[in-house]
């Protein structure tokens, strides 16, 4: 029998164990083939998501080990072996940078964990097309009590036509992400991914070290019953906001309600629930924080453009997410995203409170 390099097989047959019965896709062997499909593709792309899944391989081998900090050492104090114990975002953010440094695909890198862009200007990178905007690691406060954390990513093709990259890259739209996804080190580790032609999923086999397609074309559920928000700011929301929250509590046999409430306090981990079940997310503005608290580079346009390849909807309340020009890298926004009926339902509640109040749609929303 010949293997494919980044192909495995699983042997369901425990009588005949040669008899090779499924073919398992990893990840690379993914992406190879997918490349294929365009025959103008330089492959570059394709580089920087393989190099992206590897570097979550490592950045999951340390979250594995989050709960031995205190046998191996303290954050901040020397290990056994006289290291440095890093905090997982910081460490989580190196790892991505370095393995982006060495990619030689990538021109520039923004992440939710430095206060400016770092352009990458090595020997490699020196015709690098995209630049990558990342959240190294969310969910931090989770961190410490074993509930699901991830890893979001962006990847757009700069705009600057040679030399350094330029804030310009960093500063586009959503829609005019190539590529997105998502690691979550859950009760498996996922990484979920789109380049703008639908959602795959692969979940990583610990026992050959590869993302295994698991999860072919996502398509998540037109409605739901699942919602997810920090219900502990209900008082501090806008009124359209506090109502949709009664609509999701009030009992509507026809429309399945009360609907279920599920906030984890992952980003990752309440969208990746939603994504496969079905539900809405959001994270709308409040009394103290008028913008939200999610970021738009590294946080909502991602989210948003996976949803969207699923079927779903992500929106700030008034308009679509991706359609926002960013003028600045830590940009906060509003959202409501998920199931399409869902976030059309929350709109309906803003659009309404808007007509009674007679305030123009432009000047409803917050953008900066
Ligand atoms: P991060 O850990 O990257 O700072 O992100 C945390 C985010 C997001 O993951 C989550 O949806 C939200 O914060 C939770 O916020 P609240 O605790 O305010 O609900
Ligand atoms: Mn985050
Ligand atoms: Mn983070």
């Amino acid at each position: 029998m010949r293997f494919q390099p980044g192909v495995a097989f699983i042997f369901l047959t425990k009588l005949n164990p040669m008899k090779a019965t499924k073919k398992v896709i990893t990840l690379d062997e993914f992406i190879f083939q997918k490349e294929k499909d365009f025959p103008f593709a330089t492959g570059e792309l394709s580089g920087l998501l393989r190099d992206i899944g590897f570097a979550a391989k490592i950045v999951n081998r340390e979250v594995n080990k989050a709960g031995l900090v205190d046998i191996l050492g303290t954050t901040g104090a020397n290990n056994v072996t006289g290291d440095e114990v890093k905090k997982l975002d910081i460490f989580a953010n190196e790892q991505f940078i370095s393995a982006l440094q060495v990619s030689g695909e990538c021109c520039g890198v923004a992440s939710e964990e430095m206060d400016d862009y770092l352009p990458i200007n090595t020997e490699a990178s020196k015709n690098a097309k995209y630049v990558v905007t990342l959240d190294p690691l969310d969910g931090s406060s989770n961190i410490d009590v074993n509930v699901a954390i991830g890893t979001i990513f962006s990847i757009y093709r700069r705009q600057s036509f040679f030399g350094p990259c330029t804030m310009e890259d960093f500063l586009q739209r959503g829609s005019r992400q190539v590529a997105a996804g998502y690691i979550i080190y859950g009760s498996s580790t996922m990484m979920v991914y789109t380049t703008g032609n639908g959602v795959s999923g692969f979940t990583l086999d610990p026992s050959i070290g590869e993302f295994c397609l698991s999860h072919a074309d996502i398509k998540m559920p037109e409605g739901g019953k699942i919602y997810s928000v920090n219900q502990g700011n209900f008082l501090k929301f806008e009124q359209p906001v506090k109502e949709y929250i009664t609509y999701c509590q009030s009992e509507d046999k026809a429309s399945n309600r009360p609907y279920s409430l599920r906030y984890i306090g992952s980003l990752v981990g309440d969208i990746h629930r939603n994504l496969l079940y079905g539900g809405i997310f959001m994270y709308p503005s409040t009394r103290s924080a008028m913008k939200g608290k999610l970021r738009l580079l590294y946080e909502c346009f991602p989210m948003a453009f996976i949803v969207e390849q699923a079927g779903g909807k992500a929106s700030d309340g008034h308009r679509r997410i991706l359609d926002i020009e960013p003028n600045e890298l830590h940009q906060r926004s509003p959202i409501y995203m998920g199931s399409k009926t869902m976030v059309e339902k929350v709109e309906e509640y803003m659009k309404q409170a808007r007509i009674t109040e007679s305030i123009p749609a432009a000047s409803a929303t917050v953008t900066a």
